[in-house]
């Protein structure tokens, strides 16, 4: 079968030769929100001139929506938990509200959406590069999260007594796991001797979703603590308010989980 399309000179990049197809590239099946290895068409193509701007299909458009939406919704419970524990006075500052919400939802869902496709801040990125970004803000957020737990944890004398904490809990010993397979599965290809490499990031998959999912679900008991509702807005000792942030967390919790269970689900164990 011939490919119908021109060679073209690419005098910016050390003369190579590109092909530049008449008709957009099919689309490939596979599961591209785990395995798209960028689409980075070059900046410039023949004479200088710049390359036509990618065709996006209706669904392409439809996942940078909804990654925007997302980081909105991120941002508006990130910059709301922050402003009502950081108006206060130095010493009443809840920190533990403050790092838990930076690490565990700011950082860790930005870290989750590394890989995606709608992600329009790393859809020039090449899958390494995806790769070291997902593991750093991972590894910032599990950071910084700790912190914030080990605040709480000092204040307290009676510990792990709610439902919050005691999901709180959980989520601080998963994470411990979901930190060393992240670990393992960033060295898959050396230790592949030992791990098949599809099992190994596998199980990074499945134990980095249950980290998150636990992170969320303690967040969104957080809301139900007696600090926020000594803290927050008038407005959220009325339920609704309450009930505001509790929906958003969980649409948080769906449209930043989506993209590692696609992924497992199409990795086939
Ligand atoms: C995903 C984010 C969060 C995680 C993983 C988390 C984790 C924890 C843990 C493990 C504890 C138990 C500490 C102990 O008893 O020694 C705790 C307590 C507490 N957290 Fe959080 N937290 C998070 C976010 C928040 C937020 C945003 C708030 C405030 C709005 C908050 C308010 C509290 C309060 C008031 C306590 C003490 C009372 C209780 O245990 O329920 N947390 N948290």
């Amino acid at each position: 079968m011939t490919r119908r399309g021109k060679f073209v000179v690419n005098k910016v990049s050390n003369a190579r030769i590109h092909f530049i197809r008449d008709t957009p590239a099919p689309q490939s099946t596979a599961p591209q929100q785990c395995h798209n290895v960028s689409s980075s068409t070059p900046a410039q193509v023949g004479c200088g001139r710049p390359a036509p701007p990618p065709t996006l299909t209706l669904t392409q458009k439809l996942e940078f929506v909804v990654t925007l939406v997302n980081r909105l919704l991120i941002g508006f419970v990130t910059v709301y938990l922050c402003w009502m524990s950081l108006r206060l006075d130095s010493k009443d500052i809840p920190w533990h509200a403050v790092f838990c919400t930076l690490g565990f939802l700011c950082l860790m869902s930005e870290g989750l959406m590394a890989y995606y496709r709608g992600n329009a801040c790393t859809q020039v990125c090449h899958r390494p590069e995806k790769a070291r970004l997902h593991w750093v803000l991972q590894l910032c957020g599990s950071i910084i999260g700790l912190i914030g737990i080990v605040i709480k944890m000092c204040l307290e004398e009676v510990h792990f007594h709610t439902r919050h904490g005691i999901i709180g809990l959980a989520t601080m010993v998963i994470l411990f796991i979901s930190l060393l397979s992240g670990l393992s599965s960033l060295y898959a290809a050396e230790l592949k001797g030992r791990l098949q490499p599809r099992f190994n990031k596998t199980l990074h998959n499945i134990i980095g979703l249950i980290t998150f999912t636990l992170a969320m679900l303690s967040m969104y008991y957080s809301f139900e603590t007696q600090l926020f509702n000594d803290y927050s807005l008038d407005a959220s000792t009325y339920m609704d308010f309450r009930f505001l942030l509790e929906i958003i967390t969980i649409i948080i919790f769906v449209l930043t989980a989506y993209g590692p269970m696609w992924c497992l689900f199409y990795s086939r164990l």
